[in-house]
């Protein structure tokens, strides 16, 4: 078993660059299924959730051959239209072959992928949009097992701007006969990329980034040839790193304007942020002041960032209030960084964070889901001593050598097996 070590206290600095988005990645591999040949996808990020993703896609008969962050991906038509359960309790994305293996072979039988820490995580706004295209679905000894002849398309409003069921349902779309149109979609980059990937494959899809996405089925679709966008929560936890520390760090490869909503708070706390077309720079600040964060869907302040801020917030000068509005269990990184030090009052979805409480102590923690493994490094940079993070295969689903990367900015840290 791995565990991270920090040793705290070293203030960062320089200059490191963002992988690509693993949110972004995941969905696309899965459209690979929407086109038999050969698929190319750059800037794929080294990560144990693309290595699921890839076994998932090995076992629909797709061979995948990675040269570094390029992965190739070859979609043969599939032996058995199955996405066991095996494979789907170790990512939840899983779910997203669902709509491409439906709208491309007209059926599937797709494990539920059942809840996970931070929420019960229902599947319901995936199901029931498919329903309206016409497929007919059922849950049978733990399996979605849906089939339809031809989706057909409709018109589609979300209860809730879910990101994975609108991906789903914009992968199926594509391949309806007619017209789909989708309202309160989600407006994450990430559904950008995924249309702009659709599009480059032959799909006609107008509205990504909007609240109303409309897509016009086609007959077929080419092979991918697509590069991945930059992961905004890495380069945003990158940030955090430096900005904790009291360290002048610098960001490149990333798209600024997709951390607005954390350029804009930091901004409120008091530390001065440089931006460049591809490059974020956070400057030292000695005593920051805190403030109030709700997470919310794109453009507001996202939930896998709701972790990592609160560990900016126990060094910070005053109480923050943290509302975590779309996961109704997110905050299990408190009580790890109450034996940290921190004074910090969960109630259900708020937590009230007193800061600057006398500094953290570095101690054993548990990190217990992928964003508050990142909190719990980043409250360990700025401990007194050493903090042990164990259960680390969290941080490995979604962060390519964050270690390695922070080490190259100076922290004093590393992966040790224990
Ligand atoms: C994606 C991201 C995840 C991020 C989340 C919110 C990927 C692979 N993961 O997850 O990192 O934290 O968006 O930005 O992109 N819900 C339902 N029914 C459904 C689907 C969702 O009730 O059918 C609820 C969920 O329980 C949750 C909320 O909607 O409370 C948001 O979920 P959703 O936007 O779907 O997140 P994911 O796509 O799972």
């Amino acid at each position: 078993m791995d565990v991270i070590v920090i040793n705290g206290g070293k203030v960062l600095n320089g200059s490191v660059a963002a992988s690509g988005a693993k949110n972004a990645a995941l969905p696309l591999l899965f459209a690979a299924l929407l086109a038999e040949g050969e698929h190319r996808f750059d800037n794929v990020p080294l990560l144990k959730d693309i290595e699921t993703t890839e076994l998932l896609l090995n076992h629909l008969n797709c061979e995948t051959q990675r040269a570094g962050n390029r992965l190739k991906v070859t979609v043969n038509e599939p032996e058995e239209l199955v996405a066991p359960y095996d494979i789907v309790r170790k990512m939840r994305a899983s779910i997203l072959c669902l709509g491409p293996l439906l709208a491309r072979y007209g059926k599937a039988k797709v494990s539920l992928p059942g809840g996970c820490a931070i929420g019960s995580r229902p599947i319901n706004l995936h199901i029931e949009p498919l329903r309206q295209l016409g497929a007919h679905i059922e849950i049978e000894n733990g399996y979605v097992i849906a089939v339809a002849k031809k989706l057909v398309g409709n018109h589609i409003v979300f209860d809730f701007a879910t990101v994975g069921g609108t991906e789903n349902i914009m992968m199926a779309a594509t391949l309806c006969r007619g017209t789909t149109v989708l309202e309160n979609v989600a407006r994450e980059p990430e559904i950008v990329d995924l249309a702009r990937c659709l599009r480059s494959m032959g799909a006609q899809i107008e509205g990504a980034g909007t609240h109303v996405i409309t897509i016009e089925g086609v007959d077929e679709l080419k092979p991918a040839r697509h590069s991945v966008i930059p992961d905004r929560i890495e380069a945003g936890t990158l940030l955090l790193a430096g900005a904790i520390t009291g360290g002048d760090v610098k960001v490149t490869h990333c798209v600024p304007a997709d951390l607005d909503a954390l350029i804009n708070k930091l901004a409120d706390c008091g530390f001065a942020i440089e931006t460049g077309q591809d490059w974020v720079r956070v400057k030292p600040c000695d005593r920051w002041r805190s403030v109030d964060v709700g997470t919310a869907p794109h453009p507001g302040f996202p939930t896998d960032l709701q972790a990592q801020f609160m560990a900016l917030m126990t060094q910070a000068n005053g109480t923050s209030v943290i509302t975590e509005r779309i996961f109704e269990n997110r905050f299990m990184h408190v009580q790890e960084l109450v034996r940290m030090g921190a004074d910090i009052t969960p109630k259900p979805q708020v937590a009230v964070v007193c800061g600057n409480q006398g500094g953290l102590s570095g101690a054993p923690v548990m990190a217990t889901d992928l964003r508050a493994s990142a909190c719990l490094i980043l409250a360990g940079l700025v401990a007194e001593g050493e903090t042990v993070v164990s259960r680390i295969y969290h941080l490995d689903r979604g962060y390519e050598n964050l270690e390695v990367k922070l080490a190259s900015l100076g922290a004093r840290i590393e992966r040790r097996s224990v």
